[in-house]
């Protein structure tokens, strides 16, 4: 993957983001680490074209993230899950399928089951969003992020939700796909999770790029603010 952020600024009533410029290239998996309210967030909306940022620019993978065609070849999976309420999981992927990707109706029925079995939802299919657990509707979401066969894919603390033997499925179904050539840009704070699936570090700090690097910067922080973070992160 490749990223390329030139004077990127971003504001709500407050500077959230300031004066980011950084590129890098040749990673497959890039974590973005911090603590809350960094704009961890806020940079994986802009990277993934969903919020236009204030000033500067942003490319992804050659795109312009501002074109309208980016969005739809990237996935993106949010803090808390944002399924349609009135459709089942199964309807919440389909529906994407048959309307974006042209599938058949056959198609996008077998390529949902596919993927709300990969993440273990296999009984809960025909459910709407507010009958499952929150984690389950998180996986769901993961679900539909992964089902359309995005060019990249961002995740936004995707197992926060999930417990520890569903962290680990949904994590190698993960590293499957990045197998299969699918690239990642996720938030996490768990830290176990960022060593083991992801060869590049981006740790942000009260809105600037702190520091980053391969996961050894976790274990040998340059700055203050890393090992500050360091210290208090399980
Ligand atoms: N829609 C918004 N309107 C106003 N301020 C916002 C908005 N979204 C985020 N912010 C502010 O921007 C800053 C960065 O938020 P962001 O959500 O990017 O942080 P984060 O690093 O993802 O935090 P967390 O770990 O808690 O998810 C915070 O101070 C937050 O209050
Ligand atoms: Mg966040």
């Amino acid at each position: 993957m490749k990223i390329e952020l030139q004077d990127l600024n971003h504001r709500y009533d407050v500077e959230v983001l300031r004066e980011l410029t950084f590129a890098l290239e040749g990673y497959k998996s890039i974590a973005i680490i911090g603590v809350s309210g960094s704009g961890k967030s806020t940079l994986l909306r802009i990277l993934s074209g969903l919020e236009r940022p204030t000033s500067g620019s942003v490319r992804v993978n050659d795109h312009d993230v501002s074109n309208p065609a980016y969005r739809k070849s990237v996935g993106f999976v949010f803090q808390s899950h944002n399924l349609f309420p009135h459709l089942t999981l199964l309807e919440n992927i389909t529906l994407v399928l048959e309307k974006t990707r042209g599938h058949t109706k056959k198609e996008a029925r077998d390529q949902a089951c596919r993927f709300l079995t990969m993440l273990h939802l296999g009984d809960q299919v025909h459910k709407l969003p507010r009958n499952v657990s929150g984690g389950q509707a998180q996986r769901g979401a993961i679900a539909r992020a992964l089902s359309v066969g995005p060019e990249v894919i961002f995740l936004d603390e995707p197992t926060s939700a999930l417990d520890p033997v569903l962290t680990y499925e949904v994590l190698n179904s993960i590293k499957e796909l990045r197998e299969l050539g699918m690239e990642f840009v996720l938030v996490s704070h768990v830290m176990t999770f960022v060593r083991d699936f992801a060869d590049y570090v981006v740790f942000m700090n009260a809105g600037e790029i702190g520091e980053h690097g391969p996961p050894s910067i976790l274990d040998n922080p340059q700055t203050e603010g890393l090992k500050d973070f360091m210290a208090k992160v399980p």
